[in-house]
C-alpha cells in the first residue's frame, strides 16, 4: 500500500498558522485527489484571504525576533530541518506519489533533491557578507549591508511539491525572512507535512506559515498578499500568464518578486554529437515527471545527417518505457496531473499530426490504465508553427525537427518568448562555447541532460521569468541592500 506511513500523523489537513494547525476561518474544505486512480486521498482547508491575512499578520509578529537570531542559529534549526526530512523520506515520498502520480522511484529522488537546498542555505546562511566601500572622502566611511527583505510570500507549483517550495523556504529563513506560503491546488500534503517537520526542527511559531486553498480561493488568498504592503516579496514558480499577472497584481506596493515561469527548452543534437550520450541525456531531461518538468525539453532538433539514426534509437526507448501508478514498482512514467493536463497533450499531438507529422510511438492516451494516462510520443517531421513548436506540451511527447545548419538551428531555438533551459550535444569544443553564448536561456545543458543542483542558480530569461533559486545568487532574492554613511570620522 502506497499510504502505508511509518508516521500516519504527515498527513496534516489544516493550515499551519502561527505554529498551530487550524481549518480555514470559514470552515471551507476541498478534496485532494490521487491522480493515478481518480480516489479521494484528502481533505484539506479551502483557504480565504481572511486565512491568507491570519498568515500575514502571523509572519509580521515573528518577523523582528526571527530577524535578530544569529545566522548561525538559524542554519541549526534548518540543519535539524533537513534531517528531519531525510529521517522521513519514504513517508514523504509516499504522500508525494499519492497526490502528485510519480513513481516512488522520482519521489525519493525529489526527497533528497529537496532536501539538498534546505542543507545549502543552512550552509550559505551565515555566508551573507556585505561590503566596506573603498573610501571615497575624507572622514567618511560609507558600507552595504544586506538584510532580510521581510516576509516573503511563497506560491508553488504541483510538479515538484517538496522541491520547489522547500528552495523557496530555506533561502527566506536561513537570511531571517518569516513566509507565508501556498502550495498547489492539486499537491498541499506534501507541503503539510514538509512544514510539520519545520515545526519539528524548532522553526518558531510563526515563522512559517503555510495555507492550502482550491484554484478559485487560491486566487483570493495570494490576491491578500498581493494587497498587503507587509508583504515585501512574492516568489511564484508557475504559469507566465499568472506570473504576469502578480508583477502587474504587486504594483501598487512595488514588491521584490522572483518569477520562474513557463519554458519551451530546446534539445539541439548535431552531427558530431555522441548520439548515444544525447539519448541518454534526451531520456533523463525530457521523461523526468512524465514530462510535466519547466526545464524538459519541449522540441528536439538534430541535424539532417543523424536524424533517421537518432530517431530509430529513440523510438526503442521510448517505446520501452514502463507506464504505470506509483503503485508498480516498475513504471517509470506515472499518469499526468489532472484530465486537464491530458487533453492538453492529446490536442498538442493532434494538431501536430494534423499538419504532417508522424507518429513513430505513442500518441495516444492509454485508457486502460486511468484517466489521466498518456503514451510516451515520439514525433516525426515536426516543423515550426505546430504548437508543440509554440507551447509547453507539458507531457511525455518528444516532437523531433530536422535542422542543416548552426546559424539555423540557433535561430530557430531562440524564436519563442521563453528562455528557462535549452541544451545542446556536440563533441566540438568551440562549438560548446559558441552555442552556449548565442542560446537564449537561463540554465544551459551542454552534453549534460541532468542541470538540477542546489549549487547552480536556476531561473529563466526572457517570459520565463527573473530571479535565481538555488547557488549562492538564490539568497540574494530575499535580502535587500542598505547603504550605511558614517560621517564625521576625522
Ligand atoms: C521545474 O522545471 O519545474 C523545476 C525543475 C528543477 O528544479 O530541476
Amino acid at each position: 500500500m502506497l499510504l502505508e506511513l511509518t508516521r500516519p500523523e504527515l498527513v496534516r489537513t489544516g493550515n499551519l498558522i502561527d505554529g498551530r494547525w487550524s481549518g480555514a476561518a470559514e470552515d471551507g474544505r476541498y478534496l485532494v485527489i490521487n491522480p493515478a486512480n481518480g480516489e479521494r486521498f484528502a481533505e484539506v482547508p479551502d483557504s480565504t484571504a481572511v486565512d491568507a491575512h491570519a498568515a500575514t499578520d502571523a509572519a509580521a509578529r515573528a518577523l523582528p525576533a526571527w530577524r535578530a537570531t544569529l545566522p548561525r542559529e538559524r542554519a541549526a534549526i534548518l540543519r535539524r530541518w533537513h534531517a528531519l526530512i531525510l529521517a522521513n523520506l519514504e513517508d514523504l515520498a509516499r504522500i508525494m506519489s499519492t497526490e502528485q502520480g510519480k513513481p516512488l522511484a522520482e519521489a525519493r529522488g525529489e526527497v533528497h533533491y529537496g532536501a539538498s537546498y534546505v542543507e545549502w542555505f543552512a550552509e550559505e546562511g551565515p555566508r551573507v557578507y556585505g561590503d566596506i566601500i573603498p573610501q571615497q572622502q575624507r572622514g567618511k566611511r560609507m558600507s552595504a549591508v544586506k538584510e532580510p527583505i521581510g516576509i516573503v510570500a511563497a506560491v508553488t507549483p504541483w510538479n515538484f511539491p517538496l522541491a520547489m517550495i522547500a528552495r523557496k523556504i530555506a533561502p527566506a529563513l536561513a537570511v531571517g525572512c518569516t513566509v507565508v506560503a501556498k502550495p498547489a491546488e492539486d499537491t498541499p500534503l506534501t507541503a503539510l507535512a514538509l512544514a510539520q517537520l519545520a515545526l519539528e526542527a524548532g522553526v518558531p511559531c510563526g515563522v512559517l506559515n503555510m495555507i492550502s486553498a482550491s484554484r478559485d480561493q487560491g486566487v483570493a488568498a495570494v490576491g491578500d498578499w498581493l494587497a498587503d504592503a507587509r508583504v515585501r516579496k512574492i516568489t511564484f514558480t508557475g504559469s507566465t500568464a499568472v506570473g504576469k499577472h502578480l508583477a502587474r497584481a504587486s504594483a501598487d506596493t512595488l514588491k521584490k518578486l522572483s518569477l520562474e515561469l513557463g519554458g519551451n527548452a530546446p534539445f539541439i543534437v548535431f552531427e558530431d554529437a555522441d548520439l548515444d550520450a544525447a539519448i541518454e541525456g534526451l531520456m533523463a531531461s525530457k521523461f523526468r515527471n512524465g514530462g510535466q518538468t519547466c526545464v524538459c525539453p519541449n522540441r528536439v532538433y538534430v541535424q539532417a545527417g543523424v536524424y533517421d539514426a537518432f530517431a530509430r534509437k529513440l523510438g526503442e526507448r521510448v517505446a520501452a518505457l514502463k507506464v504505470g501508478p506509483a503503485t508498480d514498482d516498475s513504471a517509470q512514467i506515472g499518469p499526468m496531473i489532472n484530465a486537464r493536463a491530458v487533453e492538453k497533450i492529446a490536442r498538442h499531438v493532434d494538431d501536430a499530426l494534423s499538419h504532417g507529422a508522424r507518429v513513430l510511438t505513442g500518441g495516444r492516451k492509454l485508457d486502460a490504465l486511468g484517466p489521466n494516462y498518456y503514451a510516451p510520443t515520439v514525433l516525426l517531421d515536426a516543423k515550426e508553427g505546430m504548437v508543440v513548436c509554440c507551447e509547453e506540451t507539458f507531457g511525455p511527447v518528444v516532437p523531433l525537427f530536422s535542422f542543416e545548419r548552426e546559424e539555423d538551428v540557433i535561430r530557430a531555438a531562440n524564436d519563442t518568448p521563453y528562455g528557462l533551459a535549452a541544451y545542446f550535444y556536440t563533441r566540438d569544443v568551440r562549438r560548446i562555447h559558441r552555442v552556449s553564448a548565442q542560446l537564449e536561456a537561463g540554465v544551459i545543458g551542454a552534453n549534460e541532460g541532468a542541470v538540477a543542483s542546489a549549487a547552480a542558480p536556476f531561473g529563466g530569461v526572457k517570459e520565463s521569468g527573473y530571479g535565481r533559486e538555488g547557488s549562492r545568487y538564490g539568497l540574494d532574492d530575499y535580502l535587500s541592500v542598505k547603504y550605511v554613511c558614517e560621517g564625521g570620522l576625522d
